[in-house]
């Protein structure tokens, strides 16, 4: 099997800053409120003008920068987005066209914060299976869009921006030493769907809506669910957590990353964390934390990471590789 290995990685974040205090003088919530229950401090926001597939253009062109690759090299474009320019066209089909990338595959998935996780999945098949050469994998959201401004229990806890991976065919001669994709574990539980979702769309209400969430069993699912993921991903990949160099989780809630660490026996110092910069960026945190890590020079060639998420649907999922 031919394994897809990540050969760059890129992040944008629109200028516009929020600060806590910001918040506070449209909600009743504090600095202190937010930071001791999030850890977040601030987030960003996409101009009006600016659509999701303007920030996922910039983050795939400082990936495809770095991995050394021009657009026209790209044959495989997928968006993970919950916050699409349109109905339709997939947004990565817009992506396509602003980057001048040629004709390829393009497409969506729509596994809102865990959308990074399976859209690489995704794309690993298409590579170990010959049909793509280069993907990019884009995590993109405008979630500042989605949310109710006078519910405080939500519109603190979200921002927007975006990252990307470029992903190439690997060598993938079997070890786990190798570099490449080497685990991953995905769910979904339609059952929990009250718990977290949007209450509009273009087969129901015709309208886009707004994020409805009960944030604290969500709280309490996703501790279990991301630690149980983080095992089975570590199985499938033949490492255990203790060997992984860097954890690179979604970033909804400093508070779920410690107490995913604190169950899975995970040093924190090995945590990437980027919620107190860019609050809860749905399927674009991890590639934004990867980059974030990557460009302080924590993360480098040959590491093993682990990526985790979960989100509405209830989805989650997580996944090993060594980059
Ligand atoms: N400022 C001040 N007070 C607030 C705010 C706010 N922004 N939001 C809620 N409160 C109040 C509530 O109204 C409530 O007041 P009451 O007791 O008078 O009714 C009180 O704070 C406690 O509310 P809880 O919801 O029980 O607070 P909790 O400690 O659970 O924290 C939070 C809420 C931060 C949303 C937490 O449950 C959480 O982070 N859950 C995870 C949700 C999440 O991250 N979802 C993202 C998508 S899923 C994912 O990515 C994993």
């Amino acid at each position: 099997v031919v394994r897809s290995v990540v050969t760059g990685v890129g992040a944008y974040l629109p200028p516009q800053i929020v600060t806590n205090e910001d918040l506070s003088k449209i909600v009743d919530t504090s600095d202190e409120w937010i930071v001791e229950r999030t850890g977040i401090r601030q987030r960003h926001k996409a101009a009006d003008d600016q659509a999701v597939s303007d920030l996922a253009v910039e983050a795939a062109r400082q990936a495809l920068e770095r991995a050394g690759k021009s657009p026209a090299d790209v044959d495989l474009i997928i968006v993970a987005t919950t916050t699409p320019d349109l109905t339709f066209p997939a947004t990565a089909a817009i992506v396509q066209r602003k980057l001048g990338a040629g004709v390829g595959i393009a497409f969506d998935v729509q596994a809102v914060c865990s959308g990074f996780v399976y859209a690489l999945s995704v794309a690993d098949g298409f590579i170990a299976r010959g049909n793509a050469k280069c993907a990019l994998v884009i995590g993109a959201e405008a979630m500042t869009r989605l949310m109710d401004w006078t519910d405080r229990g939500t519109c603190v806890l979200f921002g927007d921006g975006a990252g990307a991976v470029v992903l190439e065919p690997g060598e993938g001669q079997g070890t786990t030493a190798d570099r490449g994709m080497l685990g991953f574990a995905l769910r979904a539980d339609g059952t929990k769907q009250d718990l977290l979702y949007v209450d509009g769309g273009p087969s129901t209400t015709g309208t886009v809506g707004k994020l409805r969430m009960l944030g604290n069993q969500v709280f309490k699912h996703a501790v279990i669910n991301i630690s149980e993921a983080i095992h089975a991903a570590a199985e499938k990949a033949g490492v255990t957590v203790p060997e992984v160099d860097w954890f690179i989780p979604h970033q909804a809630n400093q508070r779920i990353l410690q107490g995913v660490a604190n169950r899975c026996g995970i040093d924190e110092d090995k945590v990437i964390s980027t919620v107190a910069l860019h609050a809860n960026t749905s399927a674009a945190s991890i590639p934004l934390a990867f980059a974030h890590g990557v460009a302080d020079g924590r993360i480098k060639p040959g590491d093993l990471l682990l990526l985790e998420a979960m989100g509405g649907g209830l989805t989650w999922g997580a996944c090993v590789l060594r980059l």
